[in-house]
């Protein structure tokens, strides 16, 4: 199977929202949600995909000639690629019913942790989506981070026992589903988190934790206050708010508060071994892809990973010999260039 293969077979079977298109930029999904779009007016996917093409690779040949090492060091932990797969969550309704998300979820973990690699899962009103990841995370040597909505505090620890009692590789939460209808209507109320109450749920969990959701240095600064050990650049593909910028946009000032006190991982729009590069230069550490995984499993299943991953490591490597970078260290921010 090739990946156009995988795009097709996906077509057959994703639903009517997705078009499984040869680049998922975003545009002929717009707004739509229910479907893999962005909250109205439906630009974010788009903006997120735009604006790492305005960033460009500065090539750099005269240098030795190896083969690049993009292998990753995360919570002591090394990792075949700073590749990792973004948590997707309420699957039949945005993408029909051929998996649900405990059937998506399995497939994910065990392909993702055989490449080397780590799958973020989602959570959803429904507990027993959490609890299967946890499990399937466990038959993967713990590798997997389950990633829990910001619940309302009891709720929150209830969910971080489960995960304690199968020592899962790391946990994180999306502090910005804070708006969620199902979170507001909770009692005692769910939503957004103070530093303090954050403080106490890193606390709680036996693993290093993921903020997911930081789109600012500021916010960035009160995830390490917290205690994160790691922070997802993300503006959740549009769908938790619209008029908000490109992570490509916020990712350079966000680097430049936190860098090197917290793993930083970035998501959105990333779609190709150059969007991985270009992340990385502006100060990333690692990245998170969401919609082309889910279409290469819709479409090819753990094989459809596979070649998915193979595809996207393989033009990361061939960026970084051609801009003159050995490791994934060497991917500075001199290697790209941008207009402003
Ligand atoms: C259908 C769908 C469901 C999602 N569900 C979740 C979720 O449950 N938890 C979460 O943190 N992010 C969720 N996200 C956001 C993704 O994790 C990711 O941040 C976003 O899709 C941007 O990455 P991408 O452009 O590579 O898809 C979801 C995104 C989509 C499209």
């Amino acid at each position: 199977m090739d990946y156009n293969e995988i795009l097709a077979a996906a077509r057959e079977c994703i639903g009517p929202y997705c078009k499984a298109c040869p680049v998922c930029n975003g545009r002929a999904c717009g707004n739509a949600m229910p479907g893999p779009g962005s909250k109205v007016p439906g630009n974010v996917a788009a903006r997120n995909y735009d604006k790492w093409q305005e960033v460009f690779v500065n090539m750099d040949t005269l240098c030795p000639n190896v083969d690049p090492d993009i292998s990753f060091e995360m919570f002591g932990h090394s990792f075949s690629a700073p590749i990792f797969a973004a948590p997707l969550g309420a699957l039949p309704m945005h993408y029909g019913n051929k998996y649900n998300d405990q059937q998506y979820n399995a497939i994910l973990i065990k392909a993702a942790a055989e490449y080397g690699v780590m799958a973020l899962t989602g959570d959803g009103v429904d507990p027993e989506i959490m609890k299967a990841s946890v499990v399937d995370m466990g038959k993967a040597g713990g590798m997997g981070c389950p990633t829990i909505k910001p619940w309302n505090k009891e709720f929150v620890f209830e969910k971080l026992d489960v995960v304690n009692a199968s020592k899962t590789f790391a946990v994180a939460m999306d502090v910005d589903g804070a708006g969620l209808p199902f979170l507001k209507a909770m009692n005692p109320n769910a939503g957004s988190k103070s530093v303090d109450e954050m403080r106490e749920i890193i606390d709680h969990a036996d693993m290093p934790f993921i903020i997911k959701g930081i789109m600012t240095p500021a916010g960035a600064l009160k995830a390490v206050e917290a205690g994160a050990s790691a922070i997802v650049v993300s503006n959740h593909g549009g769908r938790v708010q619209g008029g908000v910028p490109s992570t490509a946009e916020v990712l350079p000032a966000i680097a430049a508060a936190v860098k090197g006190r917290v793993t930083i991982i970035v998501d959105g729009g990333i779609r190709s071994g150059v969007d991985v590069f270009r992340a990385i230069a502006l100060g990333a550490d690692a990245v998170l892809i969401g919609r082309p995984i889910l279409t290469a499993i819709y479409g090819g299943g753990a094989e459809g990973f596979k070649i998915y991953m193979d595809k996207i490591v393989g033009e990361l490597k061939s960026t970084m010999t051609m801009c003159g970078a050995a490791t994934l260290k060497d991917i500075t921010r001199d290697k790209v260039w941008t207009e402003k």
